[in-house]
């Protein structure tokens, strides 16, 4: 049973905490109606850690982190936090948490619900249906490496350096991810980084080459360069199935991935590590979206990546597949129901606010289950 199960929620800053006191109602009517609630446990991460710990995330919340069954973050971030310490900002407190969780495999499926093939900025014939995942390195490459930093030089000037480092294994066990999804999928996999430019790319394309020959024969694998996926995910997204990226790439493609949806507050995300002896695996759900500050306080912000990557949770971290159902199945509805947020609406639609919209996903999870 799932109430056994310890769950860490981190709102975080700006439109974080609006959208996850959505996901909480969901969570909550999961708990009374269906009987799968969670041991939950609140804490502050990003520019409200560091305005109460002056550090952007407390050792004790990494503590709890780490011994959670999983984790679900809001956003982090906001201009009021810009000129701080690049050591204290508000987005180590996350990178913290995805290196120290050697949460690797970032899965940011981009899926196009049939209710917003209007409000992608695309033709309506190139993103209806889609439904693709980028898969992420998320604990290594130019966010990690070394050296890293700004020097002052003798001659006036100064230097901004950062590094991009891969390891053969780090690049293998992504690469396993992406190939294990694919079998689950349609088979594809589209292995992208720039080997014509950059030597990490050479090894990485190699790696993932010489896995594919060893162990994933049954799966086609393509390689491209990160600049013509980028052209390609705008010109004809429905030749991907998974594309698997380093951490940089990735960053951006998911982004662009998600205005093939309709909006960046439709895209949500699951960040694994490796499953332990025990099959335990440690993981973080979070929407790819940050914190918003144009929109904060607003009742501007869409909730539903969030609410979505709490789908992610059931599904990935608990087992409870038929309850992630559930959920984006009332997601669905309530979309084909005309009812939106302001960054999907279009002419004729419902406009509702945060709140309204996490309720009316409530209403449907009600009558989905009457
Ligand atoms: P952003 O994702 O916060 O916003 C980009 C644009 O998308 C904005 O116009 C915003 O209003 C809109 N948007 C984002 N989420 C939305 C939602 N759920 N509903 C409706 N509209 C939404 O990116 P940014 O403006 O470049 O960054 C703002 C801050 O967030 C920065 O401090 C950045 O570092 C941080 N950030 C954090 C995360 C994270 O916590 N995972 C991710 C990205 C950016
Ligand atoms: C994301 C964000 C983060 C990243 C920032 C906030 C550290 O943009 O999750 O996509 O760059 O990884
Ligand atoms: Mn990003």
């Amino acid at each position: 049973m799932a109430s056994n199960k310890n769950v860490l929620i981190l709102p975080g800053d700006g439109i974080g905490p609006e959208v996850m006191t959505e996901v909480r109602r969901v969570m909550d009517w999961m708990g009374n109606q269906r009987g799968v609630g969670f041991e939950v446990d609140e804490d502050l991460v990003g520019g409200c850690a560091y305005e109460k710990h002056g550090v952007a995330l407390a050792d004790e919340t990494m503590d709890k982190a780490q011994e959670a069954d999983a984790v679900l973050l809001g956003a982090v971030g906001g201009p009021q936090w810009d000129n701080l310490d690049f050591s204290l900002k508000p987005e180590r407190g996350l990178l913290r948490l995805r290196k120290e969780m050697d949460l690797y495999a970032n899965l940011r499926p981009a899926i196009v619900f049939d209710a917003l093939v209007e409000a992608s900025t695309l033709k309506p014939e190139i993103v209806e249906g889609l439904d693709i995942l980028i898969i992420r390195e998320l604990t290594a490459g130019v966010y990690f490496g070394e050296p890293r930093g700004i020097e002052e030089l003798p001659d006036g000037r100064r230097r901004g350096v950062n590094t991009q480092v891969y390891y053969s294994d780090e690049v293998e066990r992504v690469a396993r991810v992406a190939f294990e999804m694919a079998k689950l999928r349609n088979n594809l996999v589209t292995s992208s980084e720039k080997a014509n430019v950059m030597e990490s790319g050479v090894m990485w394309r190699e790696e993932v080459t010489r896995l594919h020959e060893a162990e994933y024969k049954d799966v086609e694998l393509n390689h491209m360069y990160a600049d013509n996926c980028a052209m390609q995910l705008v010109r004809n997204p429905k030749q991907f199935d998974v594309i698997v990226t380093d951490n940089l790439f990735g960053d951006m493609l998911s982004d662009e991935a998600a205005m093939l949806t309709g909006s960046l507050g439709m895209l949500p995300s699951a960040s694994l590590g490796a499953t332990d002896v025990t099959g335990r695996r440690k993981a973080l759900y979070e929407p790819v979206h940050g914190s918003a500050p144009d929109i904060t306080g607003q009742g501007l912000a869409n909730p539903l990546a969030c609410v979505l990557s709490y789908a992610m949770m059931l599904r990935y971290s608990f087992d409870l597949g038929d309850e992630a159902d559930l959920v984006e199945t009332a997601v669905n509805n309530v979309l084909a129901g005309g009812i939106r947020t302001a960054d999907i609406m279009s002419p004729g639609k419902a406009k509702v606010s945060t709140k309204v919209m996490g309720e009316t996903i409530i209403r449907e999870l009600e009558k989905l289950t009457r």
